[in-house]
């Protein structure tokens, strides 16, 4: 990836939150190839995924396999045992066998309005790190700990508590399966985005701490995504943060039309 302006290469998540039925998901996929840049050209620096509701895995997963469309689908949450009594979750080889791989952990909705807690997003990246799943974990603080000068200290609690030690996690941990999303609570879904400063700052802390958990080869290697109100408007500032390197999208990855308008944004950039 020597060559690329940015030296861990680009993460484009996108976020379907519960929205699009896989109808719609079909529809979505139509629109997507028909705009997509030239002959499906694709950079090898940019890694593409969309975190889609459970029931429209499989469907949205066929399509871009069959539309040739280099987009990994992953789910928005799974839990770590491989079966039993948990009505209402998903399990690790349910995933496998729809050819899931990779899951969003401990986003602030699950958080704030499901009760995942730090000991519940360790578990799940525990858990499914060790199924051979990559796991993008989601942290940040509220508005209020901003306002109350907490954000640091809020970020390394969540990652302290979240992350698994190299020794709990069997399966080879440093081949990029671990990804962190720092997502500011008070910017996601508000229009509010993070100033580059703020999310410059907070990545780098977070860096340092992946550095001083996991060693310095895992922290250069594992990708920071950025999100909260992303748009294709304050894409640029935000991914030339050097310590930035993606972006997790909500609202605008659901319209085909401003997916594309992302996707060529990360393109462009990664050709500067
Ligand atoms: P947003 O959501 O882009 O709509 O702010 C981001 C997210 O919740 O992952």
């Amino acid at each position: 990836m020597s060559s690329s302006p940015k030296s861990r290469g680009l993460f484009f998540a996108g976020n379907w939150k519960m929205n699009h039925t896989p109808r719609e998901a079909a529809a979505f996929f139509e629109e997507v190839e028909k705009g997509w840049p030239s002959e499906k050209k694709m950079s090898p620096d940019l890694k593409l995924a969309l975190y889609t509701p459970t029931l429209t895995l499989t469907e949205a997963r066929a399509i871009c396999q069959k539309q040739k469309l280099p987009i990994q689908i992953g789910a928005q949450n799974a839990h770590w045992e491989k079966s039993g009594a948990f009505t209402g979750e998903i399990s690790g080889p349910m995933l496998k066998e729809a050819g899931i791989e990779s899951v969003l952990i401990g986003h602030s909705e699950r958080r704030q309005l499901f009760g995942e807690t730090n000991d519940t997003v360790h578990k799940r990246t525990r858990g499914l790190l060790n199924q051979g799943f990559s796991v993008l974990m989601c942290i940040g603080e509220t508005r209020e700990q901003r306002e109350d000068k907490l954000t640091g200290q809020v970020l390394i609690e969540q990652l302290s508590r979240g992350i698994p030690v190299p020794s709990e996690v069997s399966t080879p941990y440093l081949n990029g399966r671990l990804a962190i999303a720092y997502e500011p609570v008070w910017a996601i879904g508000t229009g509010l985005v993070a100033t580059p400063e703020q999310a410059e700052e907070a990545h780098a802390i977070i860096r340092q701490f992946l550095e001083m958990q996991l060693g310095s080869e895992a922290a250069t290697q594992t990708p920071i995504l950025y999100g909260g109100s992303v748009t294709a408007e304050n894409f640029d500032t935000l991914m030339k943060c050097p310590n930035v390197d993606g972006a997790l999208v909500g609202g605008a990855s659901l319209k085909a039309s401003s997916y594309l308008s992302l996707l060529k944004k990360a393109l462009h950039l990664l050709e500067a």
